[in-house]
């Protein structure tokens, strides 16, 4: 059996969806794509535009204009790879805990998702690749040739997010955490367009009690 080409990764918020499609895009030797830099870098545009993320006709002008970039890190803070927004880095100004708080309503608007879903898919079926998010098993990339839908509770994903900011030298309050992740796991499940669900033929994977090597394992081998 060839390896698979496509591999789509979904899930919750803090599931460990980039640890584990990061390490396997490196195994590989795929390109790891993380869709959740694009809501995100379009929600930091907003705020610095001072757009009120509630309106909707102006955070979507937004993400139909903007140009968002991905590129190898410049730097060895700890960043997987560098965020451009308008040619400015914004890699760690898009992991604010204001970009969190709005995101998901950003994410929830259908032009939004139009304009970033339709250059996800441009560069996901150009093959070898790991992309990451909460609908590329549904919809950007349904025809992908492993798709995996990664959960755990929601008390063991603010955790590990709580650990991340932490090594990260972030504030960190864990309550607060918490209550982010359920609030955008219940925005995220719950729109019209495109909402978080596992697609039919995706494998769950529970990770409360694998840890990343563990889950990576367990992914690799079915990628062989
Ligand atoms: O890293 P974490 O799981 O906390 O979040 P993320 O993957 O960076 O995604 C941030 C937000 O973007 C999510 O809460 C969703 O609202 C949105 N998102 C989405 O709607 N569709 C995607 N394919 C990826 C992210």
């Amino acid at each position: 059996m060839p390896k698979p080409s496509i591999i789509a990764i979904d899930g919750p918020a803090a599931s460990g969806k980039s640890t584990l499609g990061f390490r396997l895009a490196e195994a590989l030797g795929y390109l790891f794509f993380d869709t959740g830099v694009m809501y995100r870098a379009v929600t930091w545009a907003a705020i610095l535009h001072k757009a009120d993320a509630k309106d909707e006709a102006v955070v979507t002008a937004l993400a139909e204009n903007v140009v968002i970039d991905i590129r190898p890190p410049s730097a060895a803070d700890g960043r997987a790879c560098d965020v451009l927004i308008d040619g400015r880095d914004a890699t760690w100004e898009v992991r604010k805990t204001e970009v969190e708080a709005f995101v998901s309503i950003v994410a929830a608007y259908p032009g939004v998702r139009k304009a970033l879903s339709a250059q996800q898919r441009r560069i996901g079926l150009r093959g070898q690749v790991v992309m990451v998010g909460r609908d590329i098993g549904t919809v950007v990339l349904p025809e992908a040739d492993l798709k995996i839908y990664l959960d755990a509770s929601a008390e063991v994903r603010a955790k590990r997010r709580y650990d991340e900011n932490i090594k990260l030298g972030k504030s960190a309050d864990y309550d607060a955490i918490l209550a982010n992740v359920r609030e955008r796991d219940r925005i995220d499940s719950t729109r019209a367009v495109a909402p978080l669900t596992a697609a039919e033929d995706a494998i769950r994977l529970d990770s409360d009690s694998l840890n990343a090597e563990q889950v990576f394992q367990k992914v690799k081998a079915l990628c062989q």
